[in-house]
């Protein structure tokens, strides 16, 4: 209930915030024309250059800030290093990114000191990260604050487990005024990015003679023989990871969806999308129409980025994004 008032607070004053002439502490898309013309571009151009580097990057920045989202709100409490930080707890062990955030800062520190948050940042990254790969590009508001709090305890209650039913999924979505459509839409980020063996080896055995039993039965039999090959090249290692999206690993489409359909889903929790009628319609909408997975994408993001931001004289403006100002 609190996160959907702030939600409604925040469409009016960001309607507020587009009229001609209006001026506004809340966010708005280019809130940043007047103080930092380039904050948008700059922080474009870095996750290109790191994204050119390394293909695995857009996956990092799209998850990393899912998980400052869900916990505290989209203020970058998961960038604050130290311990007992939102960074520090074992649900944010795999997440990444970090450096990219880092790099996009130091440039904008030079160029418009004290201006731009890392919040906001980290929201512009991830949605370029998306279009990086061939999504959409979505216009976001800007004018994000930093927070000041960032505790680990705060982590586990806030983020799913791929263990999670989808009434338990929807029930922490709902708590950040996001609905079941959005649950679906938002999850479409796995169409990129890779997995630790160890998100989903659970769903299926290996025994000693090398047979797979597949736990799991939601899981297609012959991904999961495949899939334990992967986990078990060469010696058992914790770090293999593989790509959520078989198909097209580094490009953001609708195959996500056609894979759910396949029961190719990665993760029990993909697959729970697909057990049932109050997801299923929009899976199959969404496997059969790129534009409409696309066109829904833009207003889920959207959402997902502006999840109980602070604003106004909230937080403040990081000068580094690992540590609070003094
Ligand atoms: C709804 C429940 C969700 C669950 C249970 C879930 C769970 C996970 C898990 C376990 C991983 C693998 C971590 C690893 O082993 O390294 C992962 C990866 C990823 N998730 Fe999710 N996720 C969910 C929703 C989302 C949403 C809403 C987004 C984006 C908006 C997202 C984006 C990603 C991305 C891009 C990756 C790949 C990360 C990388 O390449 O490093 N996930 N997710």
């Amino acid at each position: 209930m609190d996160y959907a008032y702030r939600l409604l607070m925040l469409l009016s004053a960001l309607t507020l915030c587009l009229l001609p002439f209006s001026s506004c502490s809340a966010p708005s898309v280019g809130f940043y024309a007047g103080s930092c013309p380039a904050a948008e571009i700059i922080v474009k151009n870095t996750v290109r250059s790191a994204s050119d580097l390394d293909p695995t990057i857009p996956g990092k920045l799209l998850r990393l800030l899912f998980h400052d989202c869900f916990v505290e709100g989209c203020d970058a409490s998961i960038l604050l290093q130290g311990n007992g930080t939102e960074r520090s707890d074992p649900g944010n062990t795999s997440v990444d990114g970090f450096a990219v955030i880092d790099s996009a800062k130091r440039l904008l520190e030079i160029f418009c000191p004290e201006t731009v948050s890392c919040a906001d940042i980290l929201a512009l990254a991830a949605r370029d990260a998306v279009e990086y790969t061939g999504g959409p590009s979505v216009q976001i508001p800007t004018g994000r604050r930093d927070g000041r709090i960032s505790a680990a305890a705060n982590v586990r209650p806030n983020i799913i487990d791929t263990s999670f039913t989808l009434d338990e999924m929807a029930k922490l979505f709902f708590a950040k005024g996001l609905s079941m459509d959005d649950l679906v839409t938002l999850s479409g980020g796995h169409t990129i990015g890779k997995s630790h063996c160890s998100s989903f080896n659970d769903r299926f055995k290996l025994d000693p003679d090398g047979n797979v039993t597949v736990i799991d039965s939601s899981l297609d039999q012959q991904y999961a023989v495949q899939l334990t090959k992967m986990c078990h090249a060469g010696a058992r290692d914790d770090s293999i990871t593989v790509n959520n999206d078989p198909g097209t690993p580094f490009q953001f489409d609708n195959q996500y969806y056609k894979i759910l359909l396949e029961h190719k889903g990665l993760f029990q929790s993909d697959s729970a999308l697909v057990k049932d009628n109050r997801t299923m319609n929009k899976v199959v909408e969404f496997a059969n129409s790129q534009d409409g997975f696309f066109e829904s994408w833009a207003v889920s993001f959207l959402k997902l980025s502006i999840v109980g931001v602070k604003t106004g004289d909230e937080g403040e403006i990081r000068q580094s994004c690992p540590m609070p100002n003094r």
